[in-house]
């Protein structure tokens, strides 16, 4: 927190939403459906791709806020399973923007102490893609500032079926598949990255209301931001109101709110007619 507000001179507009951000509730885990790359260059009457390039602009951008916010972990969607679909030149295309974009950011990222790992299917990816990848990650495994990890190829149903199948692979070599039981603990322990927090914040960019399929067991309590902006406008001020609407929610994860006095006492009965059925 205190490197962002050093980061932002007086008058800055920036400003005033950052010394508005309670440093004590910040989320530990923000997650981001990057959408809105296409209709940003069908505005502008430009190839699809160049909305991808500039959406890079804001990976950055969002990278850095959050690493000088200290925040411990951004979980980016990347590439979905389902964005296979898409003509072959747009998927070639996001392959080379990552690859450049994992080159062109390595010695910032590990300046900054950041961790970058990828989520997903990654077997599946092209070599060249999957050898850069596991070039940052053992570069900057050792970091211990924010953890950011790149959804690739990741679908979140594939991401459980996977755990499951981890879990059952475990006991059958250790030779206790007939005690095998699963709960969830023994999902979450086996997803892809086990030891980051779930997200406490998941922001979706374009304005659709959807998830997805994006981080589905992990975001059982997150609560969600949706914006208009499309992903190449998402800047500072858009990350920053995000997360000062964040810090207006009231989390309750089921429960009351904190303080909530018990309005029930212990005698109180159900009385039939107090309960109006509608019939319509
Ligand atoms: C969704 O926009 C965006 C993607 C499928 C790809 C996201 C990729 C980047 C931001 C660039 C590369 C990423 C990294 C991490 C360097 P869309 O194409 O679905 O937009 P639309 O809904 O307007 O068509």
């Amino acid at each position: 927190m205190k490197a962002l507000l050093e980061s932002l001179k007086p008058g800055d507009t920036d400003l005033e939403l950052a010394q508005s951000l309670d440093p004590d509730r910040l989320p530990r885990h923000v997650a981001i459906i990057m959408d809105g790359n296409g209709r940003w260059a069908k505005k502008r009457n430009l190839p699809r791709i160049a909305g991808h390039k500039a959406g890079v602009g804001s990976v950055r951008t969002t990278v850095e806020v959050c690493a000088q916010l200290g925040i411990e972990a951004l979980t980016l969607y990347a590439f979905s399973a389902e964005n296979w679909k898409r003509p072959r030149t747009e998927v070639d295309m996001l392959w080379r923007l990552l690859r450049f974009y994992l080159r062109k950011e390595l010695s910032d990222l590990d300046r900054n102490g950041i961790r970058l790992q990828a989520l997903g299917r990654i077997d599946a990816l092209p070599e060249r893609v999957r050898d850069e990848l596991a070039y940052v990650q053992e570069a900057t495994s050792g970091n211990g500032g924010l953890r950011l990890n790149l959804a690739i190829n990741y679908s979140g149903r594939a991401e459980i079926v996977d755990a499951v199948n981890a879990a059952i692979d475990r006991v059958r070599l250790e030779g206790n598949l007939g005690s095998l039981r699963i709960d969830e603990e023994t999902i979450s322990a086996n997803l892809y990255s086990p030891a980051l927090p779930d997200p406490d914040l998941l922001i979706r960019t374009s304005g659709e209301m959807r998830i997805s399929n994006f981080l589905l067991w992990e975001i059982a309590y997150a609560e969600l931001f949706v914006t208009e902006t499309l992903w190449p406008d998402f800047n500072r001020t858009e990350l920053l109101t995000a997360l000062v609407d964040y810090q207006r929610r009231d989390r309750r994860f089921g429960g009351l709110s904190a303080g909530e006095p018990e309005t029930f006492t212990p005698d109180d009965e159900i009385d039939a007619e107090e309960i109006v059925v509608s019939s319509q």
